[in-house]
């Protein structure tokens, strides 16, 4: 029998990752490199992992996982769970406050919930599929901004600097096109800064999908586009591309900046 997934399981699932975040301590903590230095991975990273596929576990027995850290994933479900523990580790790992905990529930259609928590500005964005998205209690909405005057979230392909040029190369573009470019350092925080209508422009060449699985839910549900390179909605099984805009006209002028400087993805 499929399972309802309502506003009890959204209000369940905000009070476990709030638990969580009670072990992303401010220090104490061991920082550990995944593939060097750039790619690090700290043990509040692996007890949020942990105590979180625990809890949800128990909340939906019969779900599966994709998660970050030690390749955790069992995608043999109807229902998955995609985790990005901490969203930001970088940041994290250097004291710097911008950083969330990531969950996305997942069914055959593309995220059903999503909760992004930024423990240290203490917001809680949240959203059920056709039930609009929350900062705390309150609804949230993109911002009416034009392009012209968008922020722009970008990267420069961290961990496959191979790609950085083109990177640098179509965010100069939107920059040139735009008000103003920012790097935060947490993908999933930055789409919900998106659905709260503080920023409008938003492009990466390559993220994981536990980077934008919740923030694509919260996004859409506040009146955002998102999509990959050709368009279409980015895998939540695979690495992707993510472009997304407040408004669908947006989103296609930052597509086409992409598919100027690039015929194919490079991955
Ligand atoms: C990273 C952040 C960052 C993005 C990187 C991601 P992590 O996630 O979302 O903003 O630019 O591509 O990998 O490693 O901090 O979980
Ligand atoms: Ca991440
Ligand atoms: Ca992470």
């Amino acid at each position: 029998m499929a399972l309802t997934i309502n506003s009890e399981t959204l209000e369940s699932v905000k009070s476990i990752v709030k638990e969580a975040s009670s072990l992303m301590v401010k220090s104490g903590y061991r920082i550990m490199e995944k593939d060097g230095a750039v790619n690090l991975v700290t043990s509040s990273d692996l007890a949020v992992q942990d105590f979180l596929t625990g809890k949800l576990s128990e909340l939906i027995p019969e779900s599966g996982f994709i998660c970050e850290e030690e390749d955790f994933r069992d995608t043999s479900k109807e229902l998955i769970w995609i985790i990005d523990p901490i969203d930001g580790t970088a940041n994290y790992a250097r004291g710097i406050e911008d950083c969330c905990i990531s969950v996305a529930l997942a069914d055959g259609k593309g995220p059903v919930l999503g909760v992004v928590y930024s423990p240290s500005r203490g917001e809680m964005y949240s959203a059920l599929r056709g039930c609009g998205a929350f900062l705390g209690d309150e609804p949230i909405h993109v911002s009416g901004r034009p392009f012209s005057n968008g922020l722009l979230c970008c990267a420069m392909s961290t961990y496959r600097k191979e790609f950085a040029k083109t990177c640098s190369d179509i965010i100069y573009d939107v920059h040139m096109k735009c008000n103003d470019t920012r790097r935060w350092g947490s993908a999933a925080l930055e789409l919900c800064l998106m659905a709260k209508g503080v920023v409008e422009l938003y492009f990466e060449m390559r993220l994981q999908p536990w980077d934008y699985a919740a923030g694509e839910v919260i996004l859409t549900e506040a009146g955002g586009c998102i999509a990959t390179f050709d368009g279409g909605a980015p895998s939540l099984y695979a690495p992707s591309m993510v472009v997304a805009a407040n408004c669908r006209e947006s989103l296609e002028e930052l597509l086409r900046t992409v598919h100027r400087h690039m015929d194919a993805l490079p991955y």
